[in-house]
């Protein structure tokens, strides 16, 4: 396969080190073996997440530096305003801070307490949010997300005919919402068709229900419908984006991922004045005047720049097929993973790679660590470390996937980067049998991966 070369030159660079193999065995142990631990400086490439690590453009930085700081009606608002509409035809758009952020303003006037919530996959925070404001949240994922070794081209899909089941069952008044996450994250960043959008829409429509976008990864969902879905092989980018849009009433955005911005989010609605108005109505004592949202002038300009530069379609091509190139060169060195490839993240199969490391000693974590010793590489656990224990029993749950997340960054690493992580993964693998599993000794309630400690079982 033919790598894409970067689509872009680098003019500021930012030095990164590689610490001998005794230090980093020294901060793993000081770090109680969680990677959360580890300072960025320790780490030589990190891929823990692709959240915010992304590298701005130059026309971005020009942008910042015309920022309007004013409280009120700043320039960078309007310029938000404007490429929402054009990108997403929706009529408002609300800036907030972050992602987790613009579902804490907007939920409350979505959901009343008792009401379940269904989504193809709530990523972590929407699920907390969805709780917070007394919802109860339900994941209806396509039953091929969970054959990691299947091609499939649409993974990431709501399972229409389980959510017709249960609406008929429960009936519209009990179900509040339905928010369809694009891509699917915690699926492993795998696409939904339009097709099934339009079915859930369908089915929305038929019970009176609101639809609403999570559109973190919004431009990499269009990028995997133009290739995979024949119906719109020969649209643009925008069009695509345009039709998944029309499909929902409303939608969060975390805008670090594809809108490429370090810091930022936004609500959209598309044409509803009575919920902008609840929605303004709790921007303001949550995040800010409804004019900057939480967000420094400046941001604005870099997210209204950002969200024209994230649809690109050389870019986006590029992107997905960072994506591709690594995964050709895992196959080829035999080391199994999610197939395919998610658009923002390769997940490794720990449980595949290290058979012998039970559910219990953490294989996903056990690969990780071996990451970071082994080649300074920064990945983190989606398996039974991160899933935590049974609230009832506090026994440990045993997660379906024990999977390793190798998440890249946008505009940050190059080829060279991308076949260091394979040369150091095919290392560990010849060695695989020898790697052993962790356990815990301290943990906190709730979300413990974050900060449990926990030491390695020799
Ligand atoms: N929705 C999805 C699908 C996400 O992936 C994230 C964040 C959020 C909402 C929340 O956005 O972080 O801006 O508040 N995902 C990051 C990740 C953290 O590493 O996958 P946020």
């Amino acid at each position: 396969m033919r790598y894409i070369p970067e689509p872009y030159r680098i003019k500021m660079v930012e030095p990164i080190r590689m610490l001998t193999r005794p230090e980093r065995e020294k901060r793993l142990e000081e770090a109680r073996y969680n990677v959360f631990n580890i300072r960025s400086d320790d780490v030589y490439i990190d891929l823990l997440t692709d959240s915010g690590t992304g590298a701005m453009s130059d026309r971005q930085w020009a942008g910042m530096l015309m920022g309007d700081e004013a409280y009120a009606g700043a320039r960078g608002y309007f310029k938000v305003q404007d490429a929402v509409k054009e990108i997403f035809g929706y009529a408002f758009a609300q800036p907030v801070h972050q992602g987790r952020a613009a579902e804490q303003v907007l939920f409350p006037s979505l959901i009343k307490p008792g009401q379940v919530v269904i989504s193809n996959t709530h990523f972590d925070t929407t699920r907390a949010h969805v709780e917070l404001a007394g919802g109860r949240p339900m994941d209806l994922v396509s039953p091929e997300a969970t054959d990691t070794l299947h091609f499939a081209p649409f993974k990431g899909n709501m399972d229409v005919v389980a959510l017709e089941q249960l609406l008929a069952e429960k009936g519209a008044e009990s179900v509040g919402l339905i928010i369809m996450t694009i891509t699917n994250n915690s699926a492993g960043g795998q696409p939904v068709s339009i097709e099934n959008i339009r079915a859930t829409r369908a089915i929305a429509d038929r019970y009176g229900v609101t639809m609403i976008l999570d559109a973190a990864r919004f431009a990499e969902n269009a990028w995997f419908i133009k290739q995979r879905e024949p119906e719109f092989k020969d649209s643009s980018i925008r069009d695509i984006i345009l039709e998944t849009f029309r499909n929902a009433d409303a939608f969060t955005m975390s805008a670090k991922k594809d809108a490429i911005v370090n810091m930022g989010g936004l609500i959209g609605v598309r044409d509803n004045p009575s919920l902008v108005e609840k929605v303004k109505k709790l921007t303001v004592p949550y995040e800010g005047f409804i004019t900057y949202g939480g967000l420094a002038g400046r941001d604005l300009e870099a997210l209204a720049i950002g969200l024209y530069e994230g649809i690109e379609e050389n870019w986006l091509k590029f992107r997905v097929g960072q994506m591709e190139y690594l995964g050709a060169r895992l196959q080829e060195a035999g080391i199994p993973f999610q197939s395919p490839v998610g658009g923002h993240a390769v997940f490794l199969d720990a449980k595949a790679l290290l058979p012998h490391i039970p559910y219990n000693l953490f294989p996903a974590q056990a690969l990780t660590l071996e990451l970071y010793l082994e080649g300074g590489i920064r990945a983190c656990d989606i398996g039974s470390f991160m899933l935590g224990n049974d609230p009832a029993t506090g026994k440990q749950l045993e997660s379906t996937f024990e999977f390793c997340r190798l998440a890249i960054p946008r505009r940050v690493y190059t080829q060279a980067h991308l076949d260091y992580i394979v040369d150091v993964l095919t290392d560990i693998k010849a060695r695989a049998g020898t790697l052993g599993g962790y356990r815990i000794t301290w943990e906190p309630p709730v979300l413990r991966h974050f900060t449990a400690h926990l030491e390695p079982v020799c």
